[in-house]
């Protein structure tokens, strides 16, 4: 897979993309990273990537044509063309397991006040939000999104068993894991992880784990039943 990222700022975005399991990713291959600078589309002398807006307001628009430009730069038959932006869709788990199977993104970072109207209205696929709060501009939420969906791209994980697992149990948080030592200031890891029986092992982070989600995140369990049911639904045949 091969994402490239457009932004004002691509020094925001190498340290992340370097490290740690992203950085193996890359250097193994299995994920190309372009990052480039929308100023090269710049308009004029001055490489202008704004203006001010029509009707008014605080603020400067990032324009249109610079970003058609950014983007025909890139481009490919198989390109999937985003604009992060606070107005997207919002990204979840299932959203990255859908973009986790194009062969090539296209992440457009806004800045300043905002992006013309027309780039989301026209020129890209979509638009993606990783959250209800605004940030400064896409960088962050640009790297969340290549982040989340790379690690679901075959042997990108070192150990693939955590992705056969999150598949299986759907949206729930994960029980708690210890390590040594095994008693910490008198806190002691639970007696059953101890046990080395795999079966009440497995039914003790099964139990945690949905104990967790109904207390903290009961949303995810409504969610996964109203998603569930749909399923059904479309199994059926029904809309
Ligand atoms: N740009 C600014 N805020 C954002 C958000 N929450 N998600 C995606 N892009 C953004």
């Amino acid at each position: 897979m091969r994402v490239d990222i457009l932004t004002l700022f691509p020094e925001m975005c190498e340290g992340p993309l370097s490290h740690s399991i992203l950085g193996r990713a890359r250097a193994q291959g299995l994920l190309e990273i372009g990052l480039h600078n929308i100023r090269e589309h710049g308009v004029g002398r001055h490489r202008v990537v704004d203006d001010t807006p029509y009707g008014g307001g605080s603020g400067m628009v990032m324009r249109v044509d610079v970003v058609e430009a950014a983007i025909a730069a890139v481009r490919r038959p198989d390109s999937h063309v985003l604009l992060m932006a606070p107005a997207g869709e919002q990204f979840t788990q299932p959203v990255a397991a859908r973009l986790s199977q194009h062969t090539h993104l296209v992440l457009i970072c806004g800045h300043y006040e905002g992006v013309d109207g027309r780039v989301a209205e026209h020129l890209v696929d979509g638009c993606l939000s990783i959250g209800d709060y605004v940030l400064t501009g896409g960088e962050l939420a640009a790297l969340v999104v290549v982040d989340a969906v790379a690690r679901l791209r075959p042997q990108v994980l070192g150990n693939p068993g955590s992705l056969m697992e999150e598949s299986f149990t759907g949206p729930r948080l994960e029980a708690p894991v210890y390590t040594r030592p095994q008693s910490w200031r008198g806190h002691e890891v639970p007696e059953v992880l101890r046990s080395g029986h795999h079966g009440k092992i497995g039914a003790w982070r099964a139990a945690s784990s949905a104990a967790l989600t109904a207390a903290l995140r009961p949303d995810l369990t409504a969610r996964a039943t109203v998603e569930g049911a749909e399923a059904v639904d479309r199994g059926r045949g029904r809309p």
